[in-house]
């Protein structure tokens, strides 16, 4: 069977296969990958303890695919071209050949450090390409990463450093982004006051702030890579992996007030990431590709890291921010590099359609031939804004639907092979089998419905399980509607069969992309001394898609309404970290419960929505007196 996807007729005769034959289809994408043994069994699963494994019995490692096999071919093109966040800065360009002797040597530094096979690794820098590397020297000796997003507060970092038990931290001495200096070695010194497991600190100078180093425990990069120098043999073999051993952690809300580690295993992650990137974006030998993403997250991971590198493609790396020094930063890095490909965030280009269009004329975005959109559902005025004033209208946009939970990308356009809808994710890719169920997982068929998106049938970048408690991988993902994978996400088919995802149904934010759960941002606004209880729910934001606004109860303030305030988005800030904030904070005397004391969040919503002309049923309310005055106290 041809796999080759060129056309929509392609398209449909591949996805057909797919759903027919689905090992026979995903063993012929996972026979492009280079495997030390190849599996003795594709597929082997069930959905209710859940238990999913891919590609059993095969050895491999993922950096062998992303870096040694290009070697002869692709030696010296750019794997990874920098851009940092000073455009004064001189940019980087890392060949394949650099890109993997740097991984060798960086990998040897972990070893020599006292990583192992197995051991968990907390790495939380800038966006350097000794965060790629780092990455991928820990896929190089088996160890498994946690990437922490460099926006998160001391307290989160240690909590996820706890949870996986890390016991070697990389970070950098300091930051830039846009015009501030980040002190990120300071934030892990005080996350490690309370991680007895962390023993070593590798830190790469950055910004060359004034740190801490403390003996034993701190080394600088720099200087523990003179020493595997000096030792002679730059060469690191990669260690030889199973199929289903983990490759990382990566942690993400929930609807209850603690991230959970969400695990991705070496050989399905690569297969997934790797074909998806190949096909959502079509991407041709020497494309220069651009994703504006932070490899903190999955996105990064998945399409800055391995998905291109598996392919052999060039991926463009940002330090920075949009709108730093002025909100031409992205379409002069378009025009310096020649970038072919830009995959960005609906809240990135809102935020860029508020400075007009100066910013962007007299650039040179020519050389763009694809374009993306991820992380939250895009407005048509967004989707044409890109498509007019960005793509020229010559270039699809392809705006791809996954979760961290997913690995890669789920409901998308191919690029110039299927059709594209302005606000519609469009179609499952091959392999995927997307199903809209009602509230008792009874399937929804036919087209023009909508319903919960779920899915049927495992693909191999799926999670596994989250880190130290498989239990809340099965309750949160498996056990809503029997025998299907739940995403969280609300969804409707169009009449054309057309996939758009029309937001989260569960107790999860969608802030700038980034997502939050409601109950760990009142879990953090609570810890402010004078606040008795909060619910936080979201309500449209012009830019962040989703905007916090926090319902507090704080009959005692320290000062005024204003400065209190000031202190609970501090509190916020020091606990989660600044994504986290509340954008509005209204103090009220009470908040709306039923008789068992569940605070009924739907009337909360449509107040900070602003329709509080139907607030539906409020009977079973305890004191329906307080929703008036919540109403009537509305920011
Ligand atoms: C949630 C996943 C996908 C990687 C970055 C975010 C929302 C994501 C889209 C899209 C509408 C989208 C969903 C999903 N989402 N992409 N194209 N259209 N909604 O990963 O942090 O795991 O968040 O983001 O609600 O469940 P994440």
């Amino acid at each position: 069977m041809d796999l080759q996807i060129n056309s929509f007729e392609d398209y449909k005769r591949v996805y057909e296969y797919s759903v027919a034959e689905p090992e026979k289809f995903w063993a012929g994408i996972a026979d492009t990958f280079t495997w030390r043994k190849k599996w003795d069994k594709v597929l082997n699963w069930n959905f209710t303890e859940p238990n999913i494994r891919w590609f059993e019995g095969a050895k491999l490692n993922i950096t062998e695919n992303c870096l040694d096999r290009h070697l002869e071919t692709l030696g010296n093109q750019p794997a990874i071209i920098w851009e940092p966040n000073d455009p004064e800065e001189d940019h980087r360009v890392l060949t394949y050949k650099q890109l993997h002797d740097k991984v060798c040597q960086f990998a040897n530094v972990l070893k020599n450090n006292g990583a192992q096979k197995g051991d968990r690794i907390c790495i939380y820098m800038p966006m350097v390409p000794e965060l790629a590397i780092a990455v991928l020297a820990c896929a190089r000796i088996g160890a498994i990463h946690s990437v922490v997003f460099g926006g998160f507060s001391a307290q989160s970092i240690a909590d996820r450093i706890q949870d996986a038990s890390c016991s070697l931290v990389i970070t950098s001495d300091g930051a830039f982004r846009g015009g501030k200096e980040i002190p990120m070695k300071s934030v892990i010194d005080d996350a490690l006051v309370r991680c007895p497991s962390v023993k070593k600190v590798i830190v790469l100078t950055r910004s060359r702030t004034p740190v801490s180093m403390i003996k034993g425990r701190d080394a600088w990069w720099e200087d523990e890579v003179k020493k595997v120098e000096t030792m002679g043999n730059p060469d690191c073999p990669a260690e030889e992996m199973d199929a289903e051993d983990m490759l990382f952690i990566l942690y993400t809300s929930g609807s209850t007030g603690k991230p959970k580690g969400v695990v991705h295993t070496c050989g399905g992650y690569m297969v997934y990431t790797g074909y998806t990137f190949a096909n959502v974006f079509q991407y041709q030998p020497g494309e220069v590709y651009f994703c504006t993403a932070d490899i903190g997250w999955i996105t990064g991971h998945s399409y800055i890291v391995y998905g291109p590198l598996s392919q052999g493609a060039t991926s463009l790396m940002f330090e920075g921010i949009p709108t730093w020094p002025d909100a031409g930063r992205l379409w002069n890095i378009v025009q310096i590099h020649k970038a072919n490909i830009l995959y960005t965030a609906p809240t990135a280009l809102r935020s860029l359609m508020g400075f007009g269009l100066d910013p962007v004329i007299g650039k040179d975005l020519s050389s763009l031939k694809k374009l993306g959109s991820v992380g939250e559902p895009i407005n048509e005025e967004a989707w044409h804004w890109f498509d007019d004033h960005i793509g020229h209208n010559k270039c699809p946009i392809v705006d791809t639907w996954w979760q961290t939970e997913t690995g890669g990308i789920m409901i998308s356009p191919i690029a110039g092979v299927t059709p594209t809808k302005p606000g519609y994710a469009t179609l499952p890719l091959p392999g995927i089998q997307p199903i809209l169920v009602d509230e008792n997982g009874k399937e929804i068929e036919g087209n023009d419905v909508s319903g919960n998106l779920c899915i049927r049938y495992p693909w191999p970048g799926m999670l596994r399980t989250t880190y130290g408690d498989h239990e809340r991988c099965r309750t949160t993902y498996f056990a809503t509607y029997e025998n299907l994978y739940f995403t969280g996400d609300g969804c409707l088919r169009d009449a054309d069969g057309y996939y758009k995802i029309t937001g989260r149904v569960d107790d999860v934010l969608n802030v700038s992309g980034h997502r939050l759960g409601t109950a760990e941002v009142e879990n953090a606004i609570n810890m402010h001394a004078n606040v008795i209880e909060s619910a936080v729910v979201g309500y449209p934001h012009d830019i962040k898609g989703q905007g916090v606004y926090a319902f507090v109860v704080c009959p005692e303030k320290h000062g005024t309404d204003e400065s209190t305030r000031k202190d609970i988005v501090m509190t916020v800030s020091r606990i989660i970290g600044p994504i986290a904030k509340p954008d509005k904070i209204q103090f009220v005397s009470g908040l709306p419960k039923t008789r068992s004391g569940k605070i009924m969040r739907r009337i909360l919503r449509k107040i900070a929505e602003g329709d509080t002309s139907n607030l539906g049923d409020t009977s079973t309310l305890l004191d329906p007196a307080v929703v008036t005055e919540i109403k009537e106290g509305r920011i």
